[in-house]
């Protein structure tokens, strides 16, 4: 039996260079040899696709905050069980673009589920399961904002206000704080270079002790 592969999620509000450091993070594992994948929530299989859709559309009709928190996690439900599971223990790594740390930033920190709420559904779905490792980027809410405002339309989320994304943000950091050998804390408000380079390091490091 191969050993069971690592699970590292990629973290951050809008703009912050998210999938672009995913790509470093997928370079760095290819240069070592490392066998991985790389998928996002919500989505990451067919049917997660298709309700992150229906998540992102902008409507007029108003989301209820309950509907968009069980989406979210019909979407994991899928994705976690279908796609994720069975390529870490298959020996794969896998480099998710968010995971259930975006819903307590989310629809707890954005929206004011409490975090209980979210946690009970953590729970429900996703048994003991947790990231190995959280890779944190953390930039100013406008200056990830402006960037992201640049790529086009707006999908549901990206319309919301400035404070929205301050309460995500302070959630992010609030969890991070409270759990520092899982998450790592990226400061993406630096060069592109530097940024990279932290990366590469903390994968490199990553690798070296799975
Ligand atoms: P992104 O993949 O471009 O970041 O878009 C996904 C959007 O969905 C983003 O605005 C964050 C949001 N989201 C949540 O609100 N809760 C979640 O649990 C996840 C995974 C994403």
């Amino acid at each position: 039996m191969s050993q069971r592969g690592q699970f590292i999620t990629f973290e951050g509000t809008e703009g912050v260079g998210k999938s672009t450091q995913l790509e470093t993070a997928a370079q760095t594992l290819r240069t070592l040899g490392v066998e991985f994948i790389v998928t996002r929530e919500p989505g990451g299989t067919p049917m997660a696709e298709a309700i992150r859709e229906l998540l992102l559309a902008p409507r007029d009709e108003p989301v209820n905050d309950m509907t968009e928190l069980l989406l979210m996690f019909a979407a994991r439900a899928q994705h976690l069980h279908t796609r994720i599971l069975p390529e870490l223990e298959a020996g794969r790594w896998v480099l998710c673009d968010r995971f259930t740390d975006a819903t307590f930033a989310y629809q707890g920190g954005g929206r004011g589920v409490p975090a209980e709420r979210i946690a009970l559904l953590e729970n429900l779905v996703q048994g003991e399961v947790r990231p190995d490792r959280v890779i944190l980027l953390d930039a100013p809410v406008e200056t990830g904002m402006t960037r992201a405002r640049h790529r086009g339309e707006l999908d549901r989320f990206e319309r919301e206000a400035v404070d929205f994304f301050q309460r995500i943000r302070d959630t992010y950091l609030e969890r991070a704080a409270a759990d520092p050998d899982r998450y790592q804390v990226v400061d993406a408000g630096r060069s592109l270079d530097e940024v990279t380079g932290d990366v590469t390091r903390r994968i490199t490091e990553l690798v070296a002790i799975a």
